[in-house]
Formats: structure tokens, sequence, C-alpha cells
């Protein structure tokens, strides 16, 4: 897929550069073929940013990886159908992103599970390593408490809304539904841990 997006992180200094360019990069990708997962986006990156206190040095990298997290599901990068790895193979492979942000994309929000129903997980793994939960549960906690349209949204009402919006027996509804406790685990953990900063 060929985007109209910087090739380069520009020479700013600033201190969230990733996420500068991650931000253009989602754009570029989301904006116009799927307005609504781009709204969704900037909500979860806007959530990203928020909990800088609490992801400290890894805030930009973090920021970046909400901006990017979706891009999977845009036409022109779709190629297995779990969106997680698709968009972490086209950041690691069109535009050489740092390992760690390719390995946060992949495994967002409990990727591994769906890439189970799937039969991908051996591929998903192999070609990008699970990153600490201190790390994955922050973009987790993000995704899993921001809505389609990119509003705050209680984790509950958010996994309702995924089983409603694809239907019972869906393979993402599936996903979800077995991912349902490490979601939640990981919205109370990193809610705990922003309180206590606060
Ligand atoms: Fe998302």
């Amino acid at each position: 897929m060929s985007v109209n997006v910087p090739g380069r992180l520009p020479r700013l200094g600033r201190m969230n550069m990733l996420a500068w360019w991650a931000e253009h990069l989602a754009r570029a990708i989301l904006q116009e073929p799927l307005p609504r997962r781009w709204a969704h986006v900037q909500g979860v990156a806007a959530q990203a940013r928020s909990l800088a206190p609490v992801t400290g040095a890894d805030a930009d990298l973090l920021e970046a990886a909400a901006w990017l997290h979706d891009i999977g599901y845009a036409p022109g990068l779709t190629v297995t159908g779990l969106h997680a790895l698709d968009g972490a193979r086209y950041l690691r492979d069109a535009q050489h992103a740092d390992a760690l942000l390719c390995q946060l994309v992949a495994h967002h929000s409990c990727a591994i599970i769906e890439a189970e129903e799937r039969g991908l997980a051996d591929i998903l793994c192999s070609e990008l390593e699970p990153v600490p939960y201190a790390l994955s549960s922050v973009l987790t906690c993000c995704d899993m408490t921001t809505s389609p349209d990119g509003e705050l949204m209680p984790v509950e009402q958010r996994l309702a809304e995924i089983h409603d919006r694809y239907g019972l027996g869906h393979l993402v509804s599936r996903s979800i539904q077995r991912a349902t406790p490490m979601i939640l685990s990981a919205v109370e953990q990193v809610h705990h841990r922003a309180t206590q900063i606060a």
C-alpha cells in the first residue's frame, strides 16, 4: 500500500516524535477509507497520551502504538484477516518501524486469542514476540475503554458493544469472550496504577 506520509521521523526536537509520525501515518491510512475507525483511533491515542504519567519513558512509544494499532483494518493492508498481524507486518516491512512498536501492534488487546481462533498463533508469535505486560496492558486498556466513535466507554460496555457488532458465534465475538478475563484485568491494573500516581 502506498500512502503519502513522511518517510522519516522529523527533526523537531520533540519528546513525542514517534507519536507525531504515527499520527500522520495512521491518518493517511485510515481517515478516508475508514472514518469511524479513524475516530476510534483518535480516542485511543488521546487516552494513551493522558496516561503519560503512568507510562513515563514509554509514553511516546505507547501513544504511537495507539495511533497505529488498527491500521491492519485498512483495505490495502488486509492479508490474513488478523488485523493486528497485518498492521504489524506493514509497519515492519513497509515502514521499517521500531521493533517494539510493531510488537505492540501485533499483540494489542489479547490478539493472540484471535490468532489462535484463526490458526495463526504460531505465525504471530514467531514473527513478532509478545511484549512486556506493563506495556501491552496500557494499550489494551486504552483500546477496550474507547468506543468505535472515539468516546470514553466503560470496559463492560465496550465488550458488549463488540458482541453486538459482530454477533453471537462470530470468530471475533468468540475471541473477545475468551479474552475477557485478561482484558478486565488489564483495565483494572492500569486504572489502579493511574489512581496511585494521581
Ligand atoms: Fe482498536
